[in-house]
């Protein structure tokens, strides 16, 4: 049996998920790399080597599969120490031009896919009496026009976080989430120019965040030395959601 500490990351391959993974990793963590993307996937083999991380393919939406998943986990390595649930997907319309596939896409991979992996490493947490939970929101959450899907997900990424904080505490499993604000990453750089400068300039900072930095406030959560600190959600948005909007 392996006795490294794990850390499962979803949504691994790019962006804030790979961020977060070479954090993790630096901070001495065996990371599982959880992502639809096979080719990403691999390449994250190849860049962090064999014995820091494993890849593994699996679609956070399937139960079966995010099963599957664990099961092999818990029959490699003694513990889980982390999840991070970072996987997530946009789909932005105004509502009334909103199809239900579109909707059914975001809240499965955002929420449902979330709820999954939580579902899973909290039946494995609770008896290990440790662990910790950290799930990816969005300051959307606070309302965005055109991401009704989206905005709705991560309000319900939060609920669930503080849910299974209450559920979790005294098994000594702290269950936060973070809301990232602008940050640049594979998902940002889909957006087009005109859309993507007028949110720079909405920003307080006037500048998009990196990746690295939600990769630090996860590590500080993941960290031994934040037992006492559960169900909270911390804003790496560089202030966009502070003030009274003039
Ligand atoms: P990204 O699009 O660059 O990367 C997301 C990764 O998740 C991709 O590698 C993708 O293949 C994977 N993924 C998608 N569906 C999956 C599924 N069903 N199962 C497993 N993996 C799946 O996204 P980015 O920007 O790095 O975002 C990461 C998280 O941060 C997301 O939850 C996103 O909603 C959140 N976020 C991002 C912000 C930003 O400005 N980039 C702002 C606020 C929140």
């Amino acid at each position: 049996m392996n006795k490294k500490r794990i850390a499962i990351v979803t949504g691994a391959a790019k962006g804030i998920g790979k961020a977060i993974t070479s954090r993790l990793i630096s901070d001495s963590f065996f990371v599982v790399a959880v992502d639809v993307d096979d080719k990403a996937g691999k390449k994250l083999v190849t860049e962090f080597g064999k014995t820091k991380l494993s890849f593994a393919k699996v679609d956070i939406c399937n139960e079966k599969s995010v099963q599957q998943l664990f099961e092999k986990i818990v029959n490699e390595y003694i513990e889980i120490s982390v999840l991070v649930n970072n996987a997530g997907i946009i789909r932005d319309n105004m509502i009334w031009k909103m199809s239900v596939e579109d909707f059914d896409s975001v809240m499965n991979v955002n929420l449902k896919g979330s709820w999954l992996m939580c579902r899973e490493a909290a039946r494995i947490m609770k008896e290990q009496k440790r662990g910790r939970i950290v799930n990816i929101a969005s300051r959307a959450w606070l309302g965005n026009k055109g991401q009704s899907n989206y905005s709705a997900s991560k309000a319900g990424v939060i609920a669930l976080t503080r849910v299974l904080a209450l559920e979790l505490g005294k098994y000594k499993v702290s269950v936060n989430a973070i809301a990232p604000g602008l940050i640049d990453t594979p998902m940002t750089q889909s957006l087009s120019k005109e859309v993507l400068d007028k949110l720079i300039a909405a920003q307080p900072t006037n500048e998009m965040g990196k990746p690295d930095d939600v990769a630090n406030a996860v590590a500080f959560l993941a960290s031994e030395q934040t037992q006492f600190i559960t169900g909270q959600t911390i804003y790496v948005d560089g202030g966009k959601s502070i003030g009274a909007g003039i």
